[in-house]
């Protein structure tokens, strides 16, 4: 399956944050810890050129937690700012608003010599779709003030946001990029979440899944749902869809649902925290 995703709204959404990108500060990333490295984009990374920056790795609690460490350490080295975030429960979240004033320093330090004191820091919170840009401006700001939805790509309006007495938001919607040179890529970022799913073939993106954790966690899908041997392809999908009796009509296995059923248990978590990408594993530059 060809992995590739970029509707019109996303170039309007380029466009958009080229503009407002000229009213800010700091640029706050948001990437996804079980794939860091695929779901930076690299038009963001782009977009933020010359401004200050801040990386949260969120979903950190469906991450494994060596790597989750292992990935601070590397972005440190690199001399970014990261920080381990659980948007939905908010932990780590408390800790972003003195990371800003930390890695805006310098600006600051200006604009008090200026005698601006108390302007807060502008950030774009930018990031692929569905990384949990929505639930993490909910968190910083402490009340449900914007849209969250599962629908990767939904266009959301401008709109400023703001977190204590330091620090503005601008929300921006989730963007891809045109083109996965690397398709490997775009699998990880349609396992997470971050494609439309209904352009996906499930069954492919489940057995690619599979692949993944086969090499990487053996045995976590054998042992989720009851499995005996090693069964591989559409015999796997079958072994699953008679364990959890995702049935058709007349009794034969399902093999979209027990994709499907696969699929989500890894993005729920529910195969265990799980990190499809190490640092010294990938030897194009992240950051
Ligand atoms: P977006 O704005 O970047 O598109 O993402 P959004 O905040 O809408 O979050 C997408 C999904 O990810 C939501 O789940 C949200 O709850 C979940 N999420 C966000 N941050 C975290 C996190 O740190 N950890 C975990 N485990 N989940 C996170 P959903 O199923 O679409 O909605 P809901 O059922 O949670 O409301």
């Amino acid at each position: 399956m060809n992995y590739q995703w970029y509707p019109g709204h996303m170039t309007k959404a380029v466009r958009m944050m080229q503009e407002d990108i000229k009213l800010i500060d700091l640029v706050i990333e948001l990437l996804d810890a079980r794939i860091p490295f695929s779901s930076r984009n690299p038009d963001i990374d782009r977009l933020a050129a010359g401004k200050y920056r801040l990386v949260l790795l969120n979903k950190s609690d469906l991450a494994d937690p060596g790597a989750n460490q292992q990935w601070v350490r590397y972005f440190s080295e690199q001399g970014a700012a990261a920080l381990l975030v659980d948007a939905r429960s908010g932990a780590g979240v408390k800790a972003i608003e003195n990371l800003a004033q930390t890695v805006c320093r310098e600006k600051l330090e200006r604009d008090r010599r200026r005698g601006i004191v108390n302007r807060p820091i502008r950030a774009m919170v930018a990031g692929i779709p569905n990384v949990g840009k929505s639930t993490l401006i909910n968190a910083l700001a402490g009340r449900a003030c914007t849209r969250t939805g599962n629908k990767p790509g939904v266009t959301k309006g401008k709109q400023w946001i703001r977190v204590g007495r330091t620090l503005e938001l601008l929300d921006t919607p989730g963007i891809l990029w045109p083109k996965f040179e690397d398709q490997t890529v775009g699998m990880r970022l349609a396992l997470i979440g971050s494609m439309n799913d209904e352009i996906l073939s499930a069954e492919e993106l489940a057995l690619d899944l599979a692949g993944e954790l086969s090499r990487l966690y053996p045995g976590s899908v054998e042992k989720r749902y009851g499995l005996t041997g090693e069964a591989k392809g559409h015999e796997l999908l079958a072994g699953i869809a008679m364990a959890r009796c995702v049935l058709g009509r007349g009794g034969e296995p399902d093999l979209p649902r027990a994709a499907a059923a696969l699929t989500e248990d890894f993005r729920s978590g529910k195969l265990g925290r799980m990190t499809l990408e190490r640092p010294e594993n990938e030897h194009r530059e992240v950051m």
